[in-house]
């Protein structure tokens, strides 16, 4: 890959002078990007009434929340949590679509208070959720349509044998309960996994919800859930929106006319908005010459980017100080004691003490999948927005490791 292929600025701001200001290692988002992404998925999904409901999960610092509200979209929060911080952002609760996976039914109500809808999981949650509010609350129902789809077995969600969602084989139980305590559901749910390259997925997925909506006369949308792929480096095959957005719509525009009603539909992505936005720049801290590798070795790991060791996930990544230096192989290793490799085998323009190396891809599941594992202290995270750099969410510091330690007096 040559190397103008990899950014050294980002809207003007350079890559370096952020390093030099905040510091590595740091996480850099491009707010111009996330907002280019929704706008791209509004636009194939123009013929349709679509919201989009992004992935918290994916980066849930409040900044970048406020981004997609700004943009007039809306947010799937997948825990309590998740949904106080959406509210934090400024969305309204009608804003907020709530999918937990079994979770404690006092997670449930507290939600309910807040007015938040809860897309249900199970069907002993079902019964609870109609035990408590009967007709009085809308809810939606995730089902889970037995589709093997994803990148890796980690985040495929949507096959028989995932705790994820109700078995669309259940559907009569769904039904029974539904009519025993008079539930007013308003919305389906699925999604069957992250790194989904195939656009005839989400029209298998589709067609599961169609057949399954027209036993549930209330419906005021239909939830495709996430899971477009992103291409990791150059030459990486990506879901082709387009197709999807034009195949998907037509299949909808016909199922609304069948339903008698024109619904919403739902759309829950989180790598497609986040994940080209983000870079992670490190420092090298060591090069080290074996007898069969040249390892890297720089100031951050697998508690800062845990993608590559728990999914094998490629991040390309690149030497932004000596991006005209020569070619060499290099493993990319973070400082955490146990093996923690970031980039195999890679070649790298010649690397030297000091250097910044910059991993792209590091917008989705990143930061929000950091940890203090070895009692490291999570980064810095900055914002690119309207041609400035502004800090988003500060490093942290030791004291952060040890605030809710109890010391004992032994
Ligand atoms: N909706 C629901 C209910 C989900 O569970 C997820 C992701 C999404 C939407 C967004 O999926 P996306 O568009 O980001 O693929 N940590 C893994 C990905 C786990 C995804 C979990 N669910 C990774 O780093 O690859």
């Amino acid at each position: 890959m040559s190397a103008s292929q990899h950014p050294t600025q980002l809207q003007g701001v350079s890559l370096e002078s952020i390093a030099q200001e905040f510091g590595t290692p740091v996480y850099v988002y491009d707010g111009e990007k996330i907002v280019n992404q929704i706008k791209s998925l509004q636009s194939v999904f123009a013929s349709v009434p679509l919201k989009i409901k992004y992935a918290t999960k994916a980066l849930s610092n409040i900044n970048i929340l406020k981004l997609v509200k700004r943009a007039g979209e809306g947010v799937d929060a997948v825990s309590i949590e998740e949904v106080m911080i959406c509210m934090q952002a400024g969305f309204t609760a009608s804003e907020i679509m709530y999918t937990p996976s079994g979770v404690n039914f006092r997670e449930v109500k507290k939600a309910v208070e807040l007015g938040v809808m809860i897309n249900l999981d199970s069907i002993p949650l079902l019964e609870e959720f109609g035990t408590a509010y009967g007709n009085t609350k809308p809810a939606c129902i995730r089902i889970n349509p037995h589709i093997m789809a994803g990148g890796n077995a980690k985040i495929s969600v949507g096959h028989i044998q995932s705790k994820f969602g109700i078995s669309i084989q259940q559907l009569p139980e769904i039904l029974e309960v539904v009519e025993k305590f008079n539930l007013k559901i308003k919305g389906l749910h699925i999604h069957t996994g992250s790194d989904i390259l195939d656009a005839e997925v989400f029209l298998k997925g589709g067609n599961v919800l169609f057949e399954a909506a027209m036993n549930f006369p209330d419906l005021t949308f239909l939830d495709f859930g996430g899971g477009f792929k992103v291409a990791y480096k150059s030459g990486d095959p990506a879901t082709d929106i387009v197709e999807v957005g034009t195949k998907v719509s037509a299949a909808f525009n016909e199922f609304c006319e069948q339903y008698g009603r024109k619904l919403e539909l739902w759309l829950e992505p989180g790598k497609f908005l986040v994940s080209e936005s983000g870079y992670l720049i490190v420092e090298s801290n060591v090069v080290k010459r074996t007898p069969q590798i040249t390892f890297v070795g720089v100031d951050s790991g697998l508690n800062h980017l845990i993608r590559p060791m728990m999914y094998e996930a490629f991040h390309d990544v690149y030497n932004l100080s000596n991006p005209e230096g020569d070619l060499m192989p290099y493993n990319v290793v973070g400082y955490i004691c146990e093996t923690d490799t970031l980039a195999k085998d890679r070649m790298l323009a010649t690397v030297s003490q000091g250097d910044l190396l910059v991993f792209k891809n590091a917008g989705a599941y990143g930061f929000s999948m950091s940890s203090n594992y070895n009692s490291r202290l999570r980064p810095a995270e900055v914002l690119v927005w309207k041609g400035k750099a502004q800090l988003i969410r500060k490093q942290e510091v030791f004291e952060d490791l040890i605030k809710n330690q109890v010391i004992l007096d032994i």
